[in-house]
């Protein structure tokens, strides 16, 4: 049994990541790849490249059963069905809002530590601002810092941990959040459509109090990027996923027919992915695809991601109208897949594995 570190080691990681960062220094082994290195030529830019996807034809019902809307709407099921992702345009979110994002999540990063450390994660708990949770003596650490926050329901914000400084941080998280909480619900309905579904039956399935929570990503340079990742693979365990990415430095890449295609940087657009929860209650017809981050040795990334899942206490599972002989019942009802979620990762399965009949 892995011997679960302490407080202080953790702090003692996360003070010299900074500092490794700024002076060059190599990283230490517990930041290492175990099997692989990374190669510039492992990755690549799709030939057939991650769709872009007009959001604003899928807003009213008008739009949506124009011929251009039905044609969207294809486009986004077959996104999903084999990319699990791809990158919305037409969000209707404007180029100035989403810079000032950025803008207050790099003011907050360049805070003195001292500064930042008044938001510090507690040790237990899974918000707040730090680096990776350490678990296990073997695991292998991202290269970055996060702050994450709950925004819903609006009655868990543990407004303590929400930094004060910059001063609009606060008022900007809260209107991004409001923006991209409609957009996710516009999407649920646009997702239910191209699959002949009614147009709540995932929106259904999350309830009235979901749970919706942002991760600020700040990936420093890093000396070894052949060898150190920004966050290692992985799919997310949310419903949905919509990630605002930096506006110059690419670094996600997602993982399709055994290879690693980069995710290109499109300044004014956001990219959507599905998690864990919409794999199943779309009985695995569209995908929570694999994803991780890599690192670069010039310049520092960052990006905002913001995950929608449902109320825990909800059962949620397969949408019955997408069950039938020829395609089985895939999984079984869930619910609390955080809880599931963080179980599976400490046995080190793989949760959707886990959730299947
Ligand atoms: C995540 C994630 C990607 C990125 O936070 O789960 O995959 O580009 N982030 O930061
Ligand atoms: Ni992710």
């Amino acid at each position: 049994m892995a011997r679960s570190l302490g407080a202080t080691d953790v702090g003692s990681l996360a003070k010299s990541l900074q500092e490794m960062s700024m002076n060059g220094t190599e990283p230490p082994p517990q930041y290492f790849l175990k099997e692989n290195s990374i190669k510039p030529m492992d990755s690549f830019l799709p030939s057939d490249p991650i769709p872009i996807i007009d959001i604003s034809l899928f807003s009213s019902s008008s739009s949506l059963s124009s011929k251009e809307g039905e044609d969207e709407l294809e486009k986004l099921k077959s996104a999903l069905t084999s990319w699990g992702c791809f990158q919305a345009i037409g969000h209707g979110i404007s180029s100035s809002f989403l810079d000032k994002v950025r803008e207050v999540a790099k003011q907050f990063f360049a805070l003195p530590v001292e500064e930042k450390q008044k938001y510090s994660r507690e040790v237990d708990g899974s918000e707040g601002y730090g680096n990776d949770r350490i678990l296990s003596e073997n695991q292998v650490l991202d290269w970055l810092y996060r702050l994450s926050l709950r925004l819903r329901p609006v009655d868990q914000r543990k407004l303590q941990l929400w930094p004060e400084n910059p001063n609009e941080f606060r008022e900007v998280l809260d209107e991004y959040g409001t923006k991209v909480k409609i957009i996710m619900d516009v999407l649920f309905k646009a997702m239910a459509k191209s699959l002949n579904l009614e147009e709540n039956s995932f929106s259904s399935q999350f309830g009235e109090r979901a749970v919706m929570q942002t991760r600020f990503n700040f990936y420093l340079s890093c000396p070894r990027p052949d060898l150190v990742l920004g966050v290692k693979p992985h799919s997310d365990r949310s419903g949905i996923t919509v990630l605002l990415q930096d506006k110059e430095v690419e670094g996600l890449q997602v993982f399709k027919d055994d290879k690693w295609f980069k995710v290109p940087v499109i300044p004014h657009a956001l990219v959507v992915n599905l998690g864990d929860q919409m794999q199943i209650m779309s009985n695995g017809i569209f995908k929570s695809p694999i994803h991780r981050v890599v690192t670069n040795s010039e310049r520092m990334r960052i990006s905002v991601a913001m995950f929608n899942e449902p109320e825990p206490e909800k059962e949620i599972g397969p949408v019955e109208g997408l069950i039938d002989e020829k395609r089985p019942r895939l999984y079984r009802d869930v619910k609390n897949y955080a809880s599931f979620n963080f179980e599976c990762f400490q046995k080190g399965v793989v949760p959707l594995e886990s959730a299947k009949i």
